[in-house]
């Protein structure tokens, strides 16, 4: 599918046909060692916030082997999560974690992870191909759920699922009153370099998900910083290039109810403090009662705003010509 457009209106039915898979038995994991990278890594991210909920410890690792050092010890359940199946960080990580003992279940489409596990009798989670890695978040993030369902280590999440659908397909309509939002910020975005702001459990792993989908999506450089902690360094870097920094840059910040309240206190300060160098663009609210509806929802906002900045870019927002660059170089490598 080459419509960015479509395969972001595409979420929604992810979620939901996601929701309709069964489970497969893993037994019971109270600790989870999440291997991915990119567009498939994010899914980690999102799991972990629903099963700290859940009282299960989810550790994403974004690189290669060895395995760490804790989990030969504990022995978590190990998903290996990549669209492709050919990334070879994820790879190295699920064969280190084969290598020692320890279970291993996958998520993908195909590729050189799906003939591994096929050789090695891991539980696998398949999704359609056919879209970019990162346009297949829902597939993703719902087929990771799936596993960690199947491993006890979350519980049903099939109502999440299909309210988390619901809302991402309000949010995507075109002309709906979140949509509006969305063009709204792209609009004052045009031009600048959007910078993330988060604090809390459910809205840091959308900060980067923002982030990454600029990247990707309207080619252009974008960061994300989290609260408390940028309060202790990044606030005094506002400072100094005050001219350079109002007409460059832009802060978008993400809310969510589960915020702690100095988090709430905490943004509104630094935003006085920090307004006169870097305009504070919008803050965002999360929608939605489960954590999946609330990641999701935020989700599809971040995702409609890279698509418009890559409209008003001129941009081409779904090849990426240069991470693939990458891997046919890092391929030669070897050959
Ligand atoms: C491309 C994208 C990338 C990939 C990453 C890993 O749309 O989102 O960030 O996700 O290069 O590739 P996969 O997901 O195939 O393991």
């Amino acid at each position: 599918m080459s419509d960015m457009g479509a395969q972001i209106r595409g979420l929604g039915d992810q979620l939901r046909w996601v929701a309709e898979i069964r489970p497969p038995h893993l037994g019971t994991h109270s600790e989870v060692l999440f291997a991915g990278m990119g567009g498939s890594g994010i899914a980690g991210d999102y799991a972990a916030a629903i099963a700290s909920a859940n009282t299960t410890r989810l550790v994403v690792q974004k690189g290669y082997g060895p395995v760490p050092t804790w989990a030969t010890r504990q022995r978590p359940l190990v998903i290996a999560a990549s669209y492709s199946g050919n990334t070879e960080e994820t790879l190295d990580l699920a064969l280190s974690s084969h290598e020692k003992g320890l279970p291993v279940a996958v998520v993908t489409t195909g590729g050189r992870l799906a003939e591994m596990g096929r050789e090695r009798s891991w539980p696998a989670v398949m999704v359609p191909a056919g879209l970019q890695p990162r346009a297949a978040v829902g597939h993703m993030v719902g087929a990771t759920l799936k596993l960690l369902e199947g491993a006890h280590a979350i519980d049903d999440q099939r109502f999440a699922l299909v309210e988390a659908a619901d809302l991402v397909d309000a949010t995507v309509a075109k002309g709906g009153r979140r949509w509006e939002e969305a063009r709204a910020i792209a609009t004052r975005l045009v031009g600048r370099i959007c910078i993330i702001y988060a604090g809390g459990p459910i809205t840091s792993p959308v900060a980067q998900r923002w982030k990454t989908q600029v990247n990707e999506n309207a080619k252009m450089p974008a960061w994300w910083s989290l609260l408390p902690e940028l309060d202790h360094n990044e606030i005094t870097g506002w400072e100094t290039l005050p001219e350079l920094t109002s007409q460059s840059l832009g802060i978008v910040a993400l809310v969510d109810r589960s915020d702690h309240p100095r988090i709430r206190a905490r943004l509104a300060h630094t935003a006085r403090l920090t307004q006169d160098a870097v305009p504070w663009v919008a803050e965002i609210a999360s929608e939605g009662t489960s954590p999946l509806a609330r990641l999701m929802s935020l989700t599809a906002v971040g995702d409609l705003v890279s698509w418009m900045l890559a409209e008003a870019a001129g941009v081409d927002p779904v090849p990426v010509a240069t991470i693939e660059r990458l891997k046919e170089l890092l391929a030669e490598d070897h050959s």
